[in-house]
């Protein structure tokens, strides 16, 4: 599932222990309220995305009623949803009822090379009615996206081609922002072939590609999602897709597997079985690495654990991690957790090798 950092993700404290003061009461009741407000945002930013509104205005800024003609919305409302996303940093009003791009609100544009358009989209429709039944979650630990659409999420995606293809968009968004400190953290000079399991589109793996000549790399993913997908041009010699099961079976033979993304998404029992599958697959030597928001002890604000919360609304059994617990699940499937890098994102690499 997707990294999601909420629209006020960590709010600075207004006030600690002692501070109890009026004016310290009202920035807490703002700082409060600011957080109870967040779904008004969620839509804004949907809504934007949905319309397309930053691609309208890709060329240079429009007036509102030529804006609402050409996205066939009515005016007024148009106007008071670009007026309400400029006072959240997306799109600027520059003259009476004018409206231009920002540099947020640019992301928002499907051509972007760090598009975040897809995973608008996707946060705004399913993840959102299904965060609507966390209190179930919560009462139960039952997963919400089961009781509102009566299916698992996977399953439910194959059934709904549409909505499949805006995730795997979504997840594109994400890996596009992830892989550059990915890119970063690792000695890829050390690889030669490498396996994305559970790749999706293989934004993560062609990136990689690119940048080191050297690699060669498979992506596995679900048949429906790589269907009718090809190599690109520059990589044909280098780059395939694969269509499969991966609690089936994952190819065998290369010296490097990447999980991004993938554990998170299932419970212990089911993680197990995937990491099974891959320890046999590994060629003597081969690491796996494990590309997690690895939950670290205290405190601290840390976006992982809002996704910790989405893969329980969302999943059966998925959660993020951490360290203790990725080392005993990696244990149970006879593989040995060596190190933890972290990353110049809240990604983080865990290494593994067969124990
Ligand atoms: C959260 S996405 C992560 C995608 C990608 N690794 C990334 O980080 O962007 C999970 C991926 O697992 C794939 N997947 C789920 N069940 C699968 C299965 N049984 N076999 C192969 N792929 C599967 C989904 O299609 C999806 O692409």
């Amino acid at each position: 599932m997707s990294s999601a950092p909420g629209p006020h993700p960590f709010p600075a404290a207004a006030g600690g222990p002692g501070h109890h003061g009026p004016a310290s009461l009202a920035a807490l009741a703002q700082q409060l309220s600011a957080l109870m407000t967040g779904a008004w945002i969620t839509q804004m930013v949907r809504v934007a995305a949905e319309l397309d509104l930053a691609g309208h205005l890709a060329a240079g800024e429009q007036a509102v009623d030529a804006l609402a003609r050409a996205c066939a919305c009515d005016p007024e409302s148009l106007f008071r949803l670009l007026r309400a996303l400029a006072a959240v940093g997306l799109f600027q009003e520059t003259a009476p009822r004018r409206f231009g791009l920002t540099p947020l609100a640019d992301l928002l544009r499907a051509d972007h090379p760090a598009s975040m358009r897809s995973f608008a989209r996707l946060m705004g429709d399913e993840h959102y009615l299904a965060w609507d039944d966390l209190l179930h979650c919560i009462r139960t630990g039952e997963p919400a996206f089961g009781q509102r659409f009566g299916d698992s999420l996977f399953d439910w995606y194959q059934q709904h081609p549409e909505r499949a293809a805006i995730f795997d968009g979504a997840m594109g968004d994400i890996s596009r922002g992830a892989s550059g400190p990915l890119l970063d953290a690792l000695p890829w000079a050390e690889c030669r072939h490498l396996v994305d399991v559970g790749g999706g589109r293989g934004a993560l793996l062609i990136r990689l590609l690119r940048a080191h000549p050297h690699l060669r790399g498979t992506v596995l993913d679900q048949p429906t999602v790589v269907e009718g997908l090809t190599s690109p041009a520059d990589l044909a010699e280098r780059f395939a897709y694969r269509g499969g099961d991966f609690f089936a079976e994952v190819p065998a033979g290369a010296d490097t597997y990447l999980l991004k993304h993938i554990l998170h998404d299932w419970g212990d029992d089911a993680c197990a079985v995937l990491l099974e599958r891959i320890a046999t697959a590994m060629a003597p030597g081969a690491r796996l690495l494990v590309i997690e928001q690895v939950i670290p002890p205290g405190n601290d604000p840390f976006p992982g654990k809002l996704l910790d919360l989405n893969m329980l609304v969302m999943t059966e059994g998925g959660r993020e991690r951490t360290p203790e617990q990725y080392a005993s699940l990696l244990a149970r499937s006879g593989l040995h957790l060596q190190r933890i890098r972290p990353t110049a994102s809240p990604l983080s690499v865990v290494e593994a090798v067969r124990a």
